[in-house]
This record gives structure tokens, sequence and C-alpha cells, in this order.
């Protein structure tokens, strides 16, 4: 059982949930050799295979999102991205795990090689794609899918599954993370290190710490524009997410957001989102150093960079800083990866004709 269940159990039978990973994703530590006195502990979260054949930090959301697309009778959903979102691909699979469709409304993006991988998989998983040329694009695409009938027949999944409802699954998170404390599986971390895009995770998050007890500090690596990680975003989805907890189980606290325990980087970002930055890159061969993981240059890369940054700048002498690994760690199947690409709606293929961005491992 999931702790948000075992620590409020009337949830169970309030809200919509089913299971897709494996918890709680262990905890790791770095050897000491790795960072030697400028932090205390350096420790890894690692929700990278916590669910097969895709993991990362999405399945905790979806356990949530898609639970309410069957609990609504939907034969379907949909959801938004960028052409290589790690998000919509994770829609893709688990939506298809549980019997439902999947169509993903996608934007155009910088090329890189994870892209096609990400694009191939979710068509062998039986998504739809469907190539939107602008955001606009794809709301109006998805006003298509929702006027169905006074039934929705496709439940609608947000852009990376951030909604208070899928916020749930990292509040869940928190409140796992305590009970590895409680269990002295590790400190009580001073500082968690997430990148931050559409907020979910790192909102979620938050409010799980904070009904937890736990007085950790977040450290929030921006990775996409300033408007999709609005400080207002972040508090309409840490509120709307305790509202809906304490409304299915007054039990669980409507504690105020503490603003001091939140930092929000934005110094790791370079030209912009899903643009690879030497810094980023950099810190890959690091991860593995550290902890035998492959991160990437979009979310996770730039998120470990500011965390070896920190390091170096000695602001995290005495404390214990933990990484939260967001990326999916599973091999992807080889039948995703032979799959003939021109299945795909002609749009996508560019992104398996044209060169990838510089900084591109496979450049
Ligand atoms: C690997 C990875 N890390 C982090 C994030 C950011 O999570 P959130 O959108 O909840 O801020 C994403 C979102 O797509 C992601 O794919």
């Amino acid at each position: 059982m999931i702790e948000l269940f075992a620590r409020y159990p009337r949830l169970v039978d309030t809200l919509p949930w089913r299971a897709l990973g494996d918890w709680p994703t262990p905890v790791q530590q770095a050897d000491p050799g790795f960072h030697g006195e400028a932090c205390a502990g350096l420790w890894l979260k690692r929700d990278d295979r916590c669910a097969e054949p895709y993991g990362g930090n999405k399945v905790r959301k979806l356990e949530f999102l898609l639970g309410a697309a069957l609990e609504q009778g939907c034969r379907g959903v949909f959801t938004f991205g960028v052409a290589g979102s790690n998000h919509a691909l994770a829609t893709a699979v688990y939506a298809a795990a549980l019997g439902l469709e999947a169509r993903l409304l996608l934007t155009p993006q910088s090329n890189s090689s994870f892209v096609g991988r990400n694009l191939r998989m979710g068509r062998w998983a039986g998504a739809r794609h469907v190539h939107c040329p602008t955001e606009a694009a794809a709301r109006n695409a998805a006003r298509a899918l929702e006027l169905h009938g006074p039934q929705p027949a496709f439940y609608r999944v947000p852009g990376g599954g951030s909604s208070p409802l899928g916020a749930v699954g990292f509040v869940n998170a928190g409140l796992e993370l305590a009970a590895q404390v409680r269990a002295g599986l590790l400190p009580a971390p001073d500082a968690i290190y997430v990148a931050l895009g559409t907020m979910g995770t790192a909102a979620g998050l938050a409010l799980g710490l904070a009904a937890a007890g736990l007085k950790t500090r977040l450290v929030l690596v921006r990775v996409v524009r300033q408007d999709i990680a609005s400080p207002e975003r972040f508090r309409a989805l840490y509120h709307g997410a305790a509202r809906l907890l304490h409304r299915a189980d007054p039990r669980f606290p409507l504690r105020p957001l503490e603003r001091a325990r939140i930092e929000v980087r934005h110094d790791f970002i370079g030209p912009g989102y899903a643009r690879f930055t030497a810094a980023g890159m950099a810190a890959l061969g690091e991860a593995r150093a550290a902890f035998d993981i492959g991160l990437e240059g979009t979310y996770t890369g730039k998120a470990f960079a500011a965390l070896l940054a920190d390091l170096r700048a000695g602001r995290l002498a005495g404390q214990h800083a933990l990484f939260w690994n967001t990326y999916n760690g599973q091999p992807m199947p080889a039948a995703a990866l032979a799959l003939d690409y021109r299945t795909l709606p002609t749009p996508f293929h560019r992104y398996f004709e044209a060169p990838y961005q510089p900084l591109d491992p496979e450049a």
C-alpha cells in the first residue's frame, strides 16, 4: 500500500487510483569519496526504475490521473507536450496498460536523439500522435476531443500531469521519503534538489514533506519558461492538492506554504527548455560516477549541475543533500527502438532525419 493511503485510510475509498509502480522507491547513498568534505552525505531517490517498462516521475501522477479517467468511464485520455515529452510517453505507455486509448497533442521542439526514441516508444505503446504547430493548435485539438457529448470520452491529462490530482502522487512521495527517514534508511535531508517543469512534482513534494513535518529545503531547478513555472501556478497546485486531500479526509492537514523552505534556481536553464548546456551535459558523467545512473540534458542534467555547483561553492557543507531522480532508468524495449518511424505522422519525421543539437551525446 502507498504511504498516503497507509496514513490516511479514508483516502482509499475517496481518491481515484490505479497501481502502476513499485513503491517505495529505494534511496541510495553516494560514496563519500565523491563529495569529500563538501557535504555530510549525498543521497539519491530512485524513481528512475519505479515501474516497468518506463520509470521516472510521471508514474506517481498517472496512478491518480489514469485512475480518474477509468473512474469516469472514459474510453481514452489525451495530453500535451513537446514532441519528445517524457510525460506524453509515460501517458501513452500506462494508458495502454490500463486499456485506455492515448492521444498525444505535441508541439515542436529542438532536436535531440531522445526525441526520436520517445516518439518511437509512444507509437510502440499504441498512442496516436497529433502534430500541433503551436500551443494554440494543441488547445483547439483538445477542445475537439472534449466535445464528445455530455460524457467526455477522453479524459484531459494536463501537460506534465500537473493538476492538483496529479500532484497528489508527489504528496505521497514526500510521505514515502519521511517514512524512509523514520525507518532509519537515511537522515532527514537538509536539501532536496529536483528539476522544475510543470511543477506538479515539486508542489506535491512540498506538501507531502510539510504534512510529514520534515523541515527539508527544496531546491527547484527551473528548466522551462518562467510562465510555466510561475509562483502563482506553484501556489495553485500546492493549495489545490491540499484542499482536495483535506476534503477527502479532514485529517489531512491544511499547512501553509512555507516559502522560506523553497528556493527556485533560474541560472541552470541556459538558452532554453530542452536546449542542452555544457554544465548540464558535464553533470551526466558526474551522476554516473556518484550513483551509476544515466541522466539526460533537458531536466535532470541541469538539476544535478545545480547540486554540483552548490557542493563546489561550499553551500552544502555539513548538510545532507538528496537528488530526486525524476528520469526513466529502464532500457527501452528493443521492439520500440526498431519501430519504423514512418508509421508516425509526417511532421514528426524530421526528428529522425534532421541533425541533433550540438551538445547531444549522439550528435
Ligand atoms: C525527467 C523529468 N524530470 C523532471 C520533470 C519535471 O517534473 P514537473 O513537470 O512535475 O515539474 C519532467 C517533466 O516532464 C521530466 O520528464
